[in-house]
């Protein structure tokens, strides 16, 4: 690998930075790592990679505690601070009008004011991991402002959050009826996701007609598919149940749509394979249409 092209790549990841609150024989302080992330939901766990030479890293071990302050898009002049100077050279906490903090509620170090979000953590483990040592901290107590927006560190330059993306979801305008029959199956999911098959020939596009519900709804050949069983080998099971001998093409379609009745919305995504009939099929020629609604134009 070319060291050079490495060091310049590893500039453009892009990072929030915490700012680690730690105290132990060299007193109370505060370091910036941009290296600071959620390793674990339940039990809440946080990861910071720190250098050796880090004052931080031997208050950690010394006294197995420490604060996760998530900095703010108007805290970078803290963040110059703490990542600035070592605890060696300079009390960082105590430089005239920079930081203010507030007493933690179950560790020693203070925490940070004014952050996205506060976590004082108890150290669990301690692991070298190449030049830095990995500190992983259970997550004691934890609170956030969602008022305030994260510092966003790229190319060794402070950036703040730019404006949200599109969700790339095409909404489709459908009748009560199909709104009905595909809201039913979510049964509370955010998102419904359904496998199905475009089979196309010059008769039309091929629908099944499915009743769930009490609502009969006529649609492409589809089904919901089991988490972690394959896409392809759900769709085609249902195929050969549906008595459709079927050749399906290996690329996925993946089409994210919202479904919209008046008021009401359900985002559903559908992974569809392409395919054509073998021969052998005997096909009610009912089940091909030719002039499609909305829903079937977006998932044709
Ligand atoms: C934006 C920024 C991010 C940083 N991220 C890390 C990091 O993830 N890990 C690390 O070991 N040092 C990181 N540093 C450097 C430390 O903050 C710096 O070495 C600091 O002086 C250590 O302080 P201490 O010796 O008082 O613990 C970062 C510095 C800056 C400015």
């Amino acid at each position: 690998m070319d060291r050079k092209i490495a060091k310049a790549a590893q500039r453009h990841f892009v990072t929030g930075v915490g700012l680690i609150t730690s105290s132990g024989s060299v007193g109370q302080n505060v370091m910036a790592a941009e290296w600071t992330m959620q390793v674990s939901f339940e039990p809440l766990m946080i990861a910071v990679f720190i250098h050796p030479t880090a004052t931080t890293l031997k208050n950690i071990k010394e006294t197995k505690e420490f604060g996760v302050n998530i900095s703010t898009d108007d805290q970078a002049s803290l963040v110059n601070i703490a990542g600035g100077y070592s605890r060696k050279d300079l009390d960082k906490l105590n430089v005239k009008g920079s930081f203010r903090f507030y007493k933690s509620r179950y560790i020693k170090p203070p925490m940070i004011a004014g952050c996205v979000v506060n976590v004082e953590c108890k150290l669990v483990m301690t692991k070298k991991v190449g030049d830095h040592t990995m500190v992983v901290g259970k997550a004691v107590s934890i609170r956030y402002n969602k008022a305030r927006k994260p510092l966003v560190y790229h190319t060794g330059r402070y950036f703040k959050l730019g404006s949200m993306l599109e969700s790339f979801r095409k909404t489709v305008k459908v009748n009560e009826k199909t709104f009905e029959f595909f809201s039913k199956e979510t049964a509370g999911k955010f998102i419904l996701k359904c496998v199905g098959a475009q089979i196309r020939s010059h008769q039309g596009l091929l629908v099944s007609k499915y009743t769930r519900n009490k609502i009969s709804h006529e649609i492409i050949p589809l089904t919901i598919p089991q988490k972690g069983k394959d896409y392809r080998k759900t769709i085609l099971d249902h195929l050969k149940k549906l008595g459709l001998d079927v050749n399906l093409k290996k690329k996925p379609i993946l089409k994210r749509l919202l479904l919209q009745n008046k008021k009401k919305v359900q985002r559903i995504n559908f992974v569809l394979y392409e395919g054509n009939l073998n021969s052998s099929s005997s096909v009610n020629t009912k089940q091909w249409v030719l002039k499609l609604d909305p829903l079937l134009k977006a998932l044709s």
